[in-house]
Formats: structure tokens, sequence, C-alpha cells
């Protein structure tokens, strides 16, 4: 079941079916016969035959069309099972730079290209710099059908992406740098266990956030970041700062059968993501230097590529990198302990400096704090122009909103009125936001845009925080929620199915 096969109205052009895999963390074991862990790493080849007027990609490093519609693949580096992946859809390609080009439907290729027409090689270029070599030869993107239920998947060679990236603006860029960060943290460093994802993600936002530093500055970069730090602030607020899932390693324990043990996919949050951000950030605090730290990742990855490790041999490689440091004890500083950071449940002992990014945040700070006043300030408010503002902007703004909601009330409308930009928006990190803010403030109103939202993508991300504030809130919000699934549910990934069905109760 884990590979998905869709009709041809669940595509963005309607005409054909499609058929897609996802594997991260366990589902290729119903692909294929493998050793579905992430410590093993193995090369491989497929013979792909398709029918007239389909193609086929994966995630390899060389492939050639051959009669009868069969295509062949081969990836000649090792990489544990979950990278591999699997397209065949009615899909096109355009080139964006010297090793990349995006993939589509054909009538979203026209689209895709804009997006990313000569931005990638940038980021690559960057990465290769900090991290060193990039070994995978190309870089593609494929833009995925509406029910992607990820906003990126960084399947070696071909990033698979939600067409949600689609903004027309590039604002959404991040997800692209993310992938390709995973080209060195994830893909050639792996985590031996699901258990320490965060050895994936956590170095993986770094390192997303070293290429936004270099090519976007550190104003931007801190904006970004903070919007990450609220989406930890709001995981651990709605799970509680103790809930075991909020500590760096966490356990997950091993079944004997379908009915026992836990799927890694289930302890999927915010945690090893940005928490785990902030531990690395914590590292290179400890080192005091930025090009002392970007040298240390660049050894870390040499040192362990095509290899599947622990966090106890990054932590080791590290004291023995540094033994000024190991000298100094730096892994038993009370309160910052690195088996705290592993083992203990909680905020972040250390929050890295976004400081540099207040330029961007406080008028938007403000702003949020002029929405929730009693009685509207409307000359201040009239008196902020958003139009030049950056998406991430908006975003930090209505994340704040979200937090000091239920505004006063008639403050929700007022603004949706105010800024159709933001009511209106069509880019879906704003319209998450949006809806977001519309549920917690029952704004029955503008209910119907949750539904749209809903109805137009499947990501996992953006479905489940808005069935869970719309079966936490009133009897209307709940029917809509019901009405929304039954709708939508066919369109979903299994996996989002069936969370969404334990939101709501339904789980069998
Ligand atoms: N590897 C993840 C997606 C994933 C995680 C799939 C766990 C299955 C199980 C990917 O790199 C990712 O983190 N995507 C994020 C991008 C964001 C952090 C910029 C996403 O989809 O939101
Ligand atoms: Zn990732």
């Amino acid at each position: 079941p884990q590979v998905c096969w869709l009709s041809p109205e669940q595509t963005a052009g309607k005409q054909k079916p499609y058929m897609y895999t996802q594997g991260q963390a366990v589902l290729n074991r119903s692909f294929f016969p493998c050793f579905d862990t992430p410590s093993v790493k193995f090369t491989y080849s497929a013979t792909v035959k398709v029918p007239e007027g389909f193609t086929a990609v994966m995630s390899a490093t060389s492939w050639e069309k051959q009669k009868d519609n069969t295509f062949v693949f081969k990836m000649s580096q090792p990489i544990p099972s979950y990278l591999i992946a699997l397209v065949v859809g009615d899909i096109v390609s355009a080139d964006v730079g010297p090793r990349s080009r995006v993939w589509a439907e054909p009538c979203l290729i026209e689209a895709a290209k804009k997006e990313y027409d000569g931005v990638i090689e940038e980021f690559l270029v960057v990465g290769e710099k900090l991290f060193g070599p990039y070994v995978w030869g190309r870089y593609d993107i494929l833009f995925m059908p509406p029910s992607f239920p990820f906003g990126g998947m960084e399947n070696p060679c071909l990033t698979f992406v939600t067409p949600c990236l689609l903004a027309g603006d590039r604002s959404l860029v991040d997800v692209i740098i993310h992938e390709i960060s995973h080209s060195w943290f994830g893909n050639l460093v792996t985590n031996a266990t699901w258990g320490e994802f965060w050895l994936n993600e956590g170095f993986t936002m770094y390192a997303q956030r070293r290429i936004t530093t270099e090519v976007y500055g550190l104003p931007y970069t801190c904006l970004e970041a903070a919007t990450g730090r609220a989406l930890l602030r709001q995981h651990m607020d709605a799970t509680g700062e103790d809930h075991p899932l909020n500590k760096l390693r966490v356990v997950i324990e091993p079944g004997f059968c379908l009915f026992l043990g836990v799927n890694p996919d289930d302890t999927y949050n915010e945690t090893p993501y940005e928490k785990g951000y902030c531990f690395v950030s914590y590292l290179a605090h400890l080192v005091g230097n930025q090009s002392k730290f970007d040298a240390f990742l660049q050894a870390y990855v040499n040192r362990f590529k095509f290899q599947s490790i622990t966090a106890d041999d990054t932590l080791g490689f590290f004291l023995e990198y540094f033994p000024e440091l190991k000298e100094k004890g730096v892994d038993s500083i009370p309160g910052f302990e690195f088996d705290r950071w592993l083992n203990t449940p909680g905020w972040p002992p250390y929050l890295p400096d976004l400081s540099p990014g207040q330029q961007l945040m406080r008028p938007a700070d403000e702003l949020a704090e002029l929405w929730a006043a009693d009685s509207l300030n409307m000359e201040a408010i009239e008196a902020v122009d958003i139009t030049g503002w950056r998406t991430y902007q908006l975003v930090y703004f209505l994340d704040q909103v979200l937090q000091k909601s239920p505004l006063p009330e008639g403050n929700v409308k007022r603004l949706s009125k105010m800024y159709p930009k933001i009511s209106k928006a069509q880019n879906a990190e704003l319209r998450l936001r949006w809806c977001q803010i519309v549920l917690k403030n029952n704004l029955e109103a503008e209910y119907s845009k949750v539904k749209d939202f809903l109805h137009s993508q499947g990501k996992q991300k953006y479905t489940l925080p808005l069935y869970r504030a719309m079966w936490g809130g009133s009897e209307a919000t709940r029917a809509l929620a019901m009405e929304t699934f039954s709708a939508t549910a066919p369109q979903l990934h299994v996996n989002v199915q069936n969370y969404v069905k334990k939101i709501l109760g339904l789980a069998g």
C-alpha cells in the first residue's frame, strides 16, 4: 500500500494516472525486499517497463531509456533503503542549471522552470564550498501531485517536492536548500537508527541555514530560524516539554510482528529539526569561530561519508577534532551536558542568537501587538506598510498573531479586510497560518478557506495542525473537519489518512 497509485483526478493534469513511492522512514519494505534500516547501505539497479506515454524516474546516478518503454536505472553510490524512490507518470523536464533540471506534469513545467531557473547551481556551489564535494552527479527536482505528504524528500539525485513550492516568487526556496543540504547530512552521513533522526535533520537544518546565510545574509536566515523556533514552541506547548519525544535520542521499541513496536513515522515532530538545530548551533558556539566549525563539518562528512552512525560517533569525533574542548570537559558543563541534550526531554538549554534578524522581526512584532489590543489604534496600524514585506516576515507576523489569539472580538475580521495579501494569499505557508488564525478566532465567515486549502493539497505538516485545531474547536469546526475529511480522504497519503483518523477519533 505504500506504493501510491493515483487516479487521473488526483494529478494536476487530470488526464493520466500516476504512481510514486515514499520510502522514509520504513515504507520501502512494501516496495521491494530489503534490509529496511538506515544502518545498511547498498547500490542498486532497476529495470522499469511502463505503458506508452509514461516516463519513469528514480533516485539514481544514471538512467537510460531503452526500447519498449523500458527504463534502466543505476545508483552507483551506496545508499540506505529509504532513499530508493520511483515515479511513473506523464512527466516532462526542463533544464534549470548545468547539473539540474525540473520534472513536472506538462501543465506545471513552465511554472516549475520559472520558479527555479538559474538559482539551483548557486546553492550547490555554496554547499560544496562549505561541506565538500557533491558526490551525486545531478541534482534534479520533481514536482509531485498535490497529495504528496511532505514539503520535500531528499531522494538522491532527484528531490521530490510538493507543488505548493510553486509560489511564483521563489519565496519557499528554503525547502530546496534543505533538501540539497541532505546531500551531505543524511544521504552521505546517515543516522544508523530512526531513534537518532536528529543527526539527519538537525545537521541539515544547520547546513540549510549556513547556505542561506551565505546566499541571502544573516538577517533573513535569523528570521527564517525564528519561524522554526515558533514551530518548536507550538509543538512543545501541544505535547508538553517533558514528553519523551522531546529529546534528541528517542527510544523506538522494536516490534516482533505487525501489532508490536513503534513505527518510526509516528515519532515525527519538530524536536529533531529545531532542537537538533539548537544543539548543532551549541557545538558551533563552543568552538566560537564559524570558519573553524565549518571546517569541522567538512571533516565530519569526509570521515563518515557512505556510513551510518550514531550520536556517539558524531560527538566522539567532535571532541577528537577539538582536543582543547575535550580537555575543558565541554561535554559535561552543568545544564548543557551532551547527555542532557540527547536523553532529557525539554526546551533546548541553548538557543542561538537570532537578534541579527531583529530588523525584519521587530516591525512584525510591533504590528502583531497593535492588532492584539482591545481597542484598535487604526492610525498606528495604517502607518505600517506591509506591501514590501517578504513572505517569511508575514509568516512571522502571523505566528505572533496566532500566539496572541483569540484576539478581541472583531479584530481578525478587520485584519482580514485590511490585508487581502494575507487573507487571500495563494502562498501555502501563508494559507496555513491564516487558516489557523481563522479557526482559533472562530471566524466562521472564512471557514471555507480551511476547506479549500485542505482540498488543494495533502502535506502532512499543513493537514494535521488544521484537523487538530478543528477538532479542538467548536461544534461547527468539528463538523467542518468531518465533512472535509470524508471528501478528501481518498486523496491523502495513507499515513496522513491514518493520522487524521486518529485526531478525529475514527481510528479502529
Ligand atoms: N526527510 C524529510 C522528510 C521526511 C521525514 C519524510 C521523515 C519521511 C519521514 C525532508 O528532508 C524534510 O525534512 N522535509 C521538510 C522540509 C522543511 C524542514 C524545510 C518538510 O517536508 O516539511
Ligand atoms: Zn529534512
